[in-house]
């Protein structure tokens, strides 16, 4: 039997094609104490056969994701930090040139972004729901309403602030099933010549890399330029830009307006035309990367207990959202992989939410080397890799999943 659910874009049918079956929560790092009470849900994934958007087949309730003690940071990671301070710059110098300018940030999480915008002095405001990243952004002296971003929500801060230049937001769209009230939000808050501007993972980078630990609880839609300009033509906005990212394992930043109030660019109907011509959204491309995730399923635990029998050691490297997909789904549990090191203190000391491996810090990595180091910080390869070099002078290993499973 087709499972089907209804379209959160359009409200047609979303016809699935990768199911992981149950599923934790992918940022519900536990304590031993909290093991009988641990959330799941069923992580499946489908497409919409009217406006092509790719979507959970099931929503997770929003509190239960997001809340005082939610533990990613944005300041993690060197490069990010780095990505951040220049799409703000790229802000003040383009965006904010008229007499008293505005930034709202959605998911302004610890003010990575917006501290740089309210270094420069300009009014600002992060929308950040979960209480513990919004006290350290306040704390760095950036301007946070801790909260949701929906309907309601705009028309307060237009009441309190006056219309917005700009609406930012990083790896948060993505996460909302909500989008109506998300958009009639932007429509209500955005000044008429303003930008609304998000970046997310890119499901074409997804198919290429065969990232299927992108998804997860809180990755709800996987955009593509098509989908994207669908949704905004839907709520009364114009795509006009596209920029393909490198960060998170490949993503898109899109630029949405007013119908009429900015040039469209070349960038969107390049990407149009790519995507089309690559079929990313065809059921053969779908199924293509349905059966390369089921390899992975079978090769990472068969090679993780071919070392363990050869009495090698392998210590897991950073305790991501995304890790949850692979480690419940593969069926890689302490037996396997003993401990996870993570440089965030809030995961340290807890277990990895389903699979109950122990968080650690980096010096454990140290103490001594393993021989092999599973990377589930893939995305930050290079920022970490260049940071444990002496690892690789010890004679260690890098394990990866994707696109398939190998070692180097
Ligand atoms: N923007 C940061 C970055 O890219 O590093 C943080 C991304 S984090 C993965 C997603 C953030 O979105 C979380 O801090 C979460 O609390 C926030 N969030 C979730 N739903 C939201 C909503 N409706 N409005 C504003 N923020 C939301
Ligand atoms: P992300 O893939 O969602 O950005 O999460 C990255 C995780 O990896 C986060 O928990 C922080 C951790 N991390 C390290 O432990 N060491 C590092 O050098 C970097 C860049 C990230
Ligand atoms: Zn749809």
């Amino acid at each position: 039997m087709p499972v089907t659910s209804s379209c959160r874009i359009c409200s047609g049918t979303v016809r699935e094609f990768l199911d992981f079956g149950r599923q934790p929560l992918s940022d519900a790092f536990v304590t031993p104490e909290d093991l009988a009470e641990e959330f799941f849900f069923t992580l499946a994934v489908g497409i919409c056969e009217s406006c092509t958007m790719v979507q959970l087949m099931e929503e997770v309730p929003r509190d239960r994701m997001f809340h005082q003690g939610y533990p990613y940071l944005s300041s993690g990671s060197a490069v990010m930090r780095e990505h951040f301070q220049a799409i703000a710059k790229r802000f003040l110098a383009t965006e904010c040139t008229g007499p008293d300018p505005f930034i709202v940030e959605l998911g302004s999480n610890d003010g990575t972004m917006l501290g740089v915008i309210a270094e420069s002095g300009v009014r600002h405001l992060g929308v950040e729901p979960s209480g513990g990243v919004a006290d350290l952004a306040a704390a760095k002296g950036v301007q946070v309403r801790k909260d949701f971003f929906e309907e309601e929500t705009a028309a307060d801060i237009l009441a309190d602030e006056g219309p917005a230049d700009v609406i930012y937001a990083a790896n948060t769209l993505c996460h909302i099933p909500y989008m109506e009230s998300i958009l009639r939000g932007v429509d209500t808050l955005l000044a008429h010549s303003g930008i609304f501007v998000f970046e997310d993972p890119y499901f074409a980078d997804i198919l290429e890399r065969t990232s299927f630990d992108q998804i997860y609880d809180e990755h709800f839609f996987f955009f593509t330029v098509r989908s994207v300009q669908e949704m905004a033509r839907r709520f009364g906005f114009e795509l006009v830009d596209a920029e393909r990212l490198p960060v998170h394992g490949g993503e898109v930043r899109y630029t949405l307006a007013r119908p009429g109030a900015r040039p469209v660019s070349q960038a969107v109907t390049d990407l149009l035309a790519e995507e089309s011509a690559a079929g990313i959204t065809e059921p053969a491309t779908l199924a293509g990367l349905a059966s390369r995730v089921e390899l992975i399923r079978e090769r990472l635990p068969a090679l993780l207990g071919e070392l363990r029998e050869r009495g090698e050691r392998v210590v897991g490297y950073g305790a991501t959202a995304k890790s949850a997909t692979v480690t419940n789904y593969c069926g890689i549990g302490p037996e396997l992989v003993p401990f996870v090191c993570d440089t965030t203190v809030g995961k340290q000391g807890r277990l990895t939410p389903g699979a109950h491996i122990p968080v650690r810090s980096p010096e454990a990595f140290r103490d001594p080397y393993p021989s092999y180091a599973l990377l589930f910080a893939w995305n930050h390869a290079q920022e970490i890799m260049e940071k444990e070099k002496e690892f690789r002078e010890a004679g260690g290993k890098w394990i990866l999943y994707t696109p398939e499973v190998h070692v180097v």
